[in-house]
């Protein structure tokens, strides 16, 4: 249907740009670091390296050819190659739009410390800044104004359009995160006693590694690569055909990699250099760095650097969960991408003032014990996302078939693919499938994984 009119990205560094916004994000800044220091540091880094080679990057692959393939989103692009598989997108769909609208409520909670750096935190105390952290995450009025401007920003660049929006936004905004974060690992790295934090994310201890360390890092790859979503799917329907599809897929995750480790680089250094303890779990991000930077020097700008690099992350991964949804309306129900973007967005907004207020005012309606927020990201993240990667994977082997999947892949041979058989017949084929579907049923209390 939106064959004749399909908009594409406009150069190969666009689509890069944009699947890095994608995939850089609160997942990176804010999930990564927690892991890492929930989990023992270095070994976690390692078994989430290997995550990313062995399933991040194939998953990857076979989203971008999917799409471009097909010129379809999720949806549509099941549909195109076999019709009864249609609804198969729509797991994906789904998890996008629960996930963006707790997201964006941390994207608001995110503009508002921005602010709040720049008048410089309370205290150097982790239990002023829980408690100033706990008394604006649990109030009504301020979190959703502030949830409400970042939906705002997110819905006026999906309505602007594939090029004069995502392109155009992702090529401003990337640049200027990688700016940023280089200067923030600096500045933290040259603190006194930097050096125990440099260390504990690179020097492993392997006895840390257990089987939920395991789960922990593949749970993350496919959530900070974008997978099973169908933003990547997407993405990838609107990319050239002579891009080569092995090289974008390489280059976005490890973009992805080296932001979360530079991330690691700003976080864990400042936190040893003050005395704080790594394992703080979420609340990392929120109450030890704000501790932090209210005792460093100049603290309040670097504090404001800080928040505003989150502010961009998480922008250009918003994009990317309405942009699925969106497309999917355009291409199925014939909307047009404004009516799609604006209708859709504030759909979502409303969602997302249930999941804000279920951490306040709304937090005795519990469903399986879950308030509202904590409900939405389990589903999302426990079940739709595993699912629907699994499905994808599946798919794209079995249903679709690798010759044709490589076919694609290698622009009809004309590429290089180096590990393009080692793609086909073990990874996307058997690797994947297994091994997410390990991670699902031991997510869901199946199965317990040891090691
Ligand atoms: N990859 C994003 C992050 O790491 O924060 C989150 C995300 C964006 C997940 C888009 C899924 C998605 F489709």
């Amino acid at each position: 249907m939106g064959e004749q009119t399909r908009e594409t990205f406009g150069s190969r560094i666009g689509f890069i740009f944009a699947a890095a916004g994608s995939a850089i994000g609160l997942g990176n800044v804010w999930r990564f670091p927690y892991l890492v220091g929930a989990h023992g540091g270095a070994a976690f880094v390692i078994v989430y390296l290997i995550m990313v080679f062995i399933i991040g990057i194939v998953c990857f692959v076979a989203e971008v050819s999917l799409g471009r393939h097909t010129r379809q989103s999720n949806v549509g692009a099941f549909k195109a190659i076999k019709p009864s598989w249609g609804p198969a997108g729509l797991i994906g769909i789904t998890a996008g739009f629960m996930i963006l609208s707790f997201y964006s409520v941390i994207g608001g909670w995110s503009i508002y410390y921005f602010f709040k750096a720049f008048a410089g935190f309370p205290a150097a105390d982790p239990v002023v800044c829980n408690e100033m952290f706990n008394a604006f995450v649990t109030s009504s009025a301020a979190p959703i104004f502030f949830h409400a401007l970042f939906m705002l920003a997110t819905i006026y660049i999906v309505y602007s359009g594939v090029q004069s929006g995502i392109e155009r936004y992702s090529n401003i905004m990337m640049p200027a995160l990688f700016v940023l974060i280089v200067i923030l690992a600096i500045r933290s790295m040259t603190l006194p006693g930097a050096g125990a934090g440099i260390e504990f994310l690179i020097k492993p201890d392997f006895s840390q590694i257990t089987g939920e360390v395991l789960l922990a890092a593949l749970g993350q790859v496919f959530f900070t690569l974008s997978l099973g979503m169908g933003s990547i799917l997407t993405y990838g329907s609107y990319l050239g055909q002579d891009e080569s599809i092995p090289n974008v897929s390489t280059i976005v995750p490890l973009m992805d990699t080296l932001i979360a480790f530079l991330a690691g680089l700003v976080i864990f250094p400042a936190v040893f250099a003050y005395g704080f303890e790594p394992g703080q779990g979420v609340g990392l991000v929120f109450v030890t760095l704000p501790a932090i930077f209210s005792e460093m020097p100049a603290g309040n700008l670097f504090g404001a650097a800080f928040f505003f690099f989150i502010i961009l992350a998480a922008l250009t991964s918003a994009i990317s969960l309405l942009e699925p949804p969106t497309a999917y309306m355009m291409e199925e129900h014939g909307w047009e991408r404004r009516k799609a973007s604006v209708v859709i967005g504030i759909v979502i907004f409303i969602v997302g003032v249930f999941a804000s207020l279920s951490m306040g005012v709304l937090s005795d309606f519990t469903i399986g014990g879950m308030v509202i927020f904590d409900l939405l990201d389990y589903l999302s993240g426990n079940w739709l996302l595993p699912i629907s990667g699994l499905v994808t994977a599946i798919f794209v082997a079995w249903v679709w078939g690798t010759d044709n999947a490589l076919q694609e892949a290698t622009n009809d041979g004309t590429i290089e693919f180096a590990w393009g058989s080692l793609w086909a017949n073990v990874l996307i084929k058997y690797v994947a499938p297994i091994l997410i579907t390990v991670v699902f049923l031991s997510s869901i209390g199946v199965i317990k994984v040891g090691v």
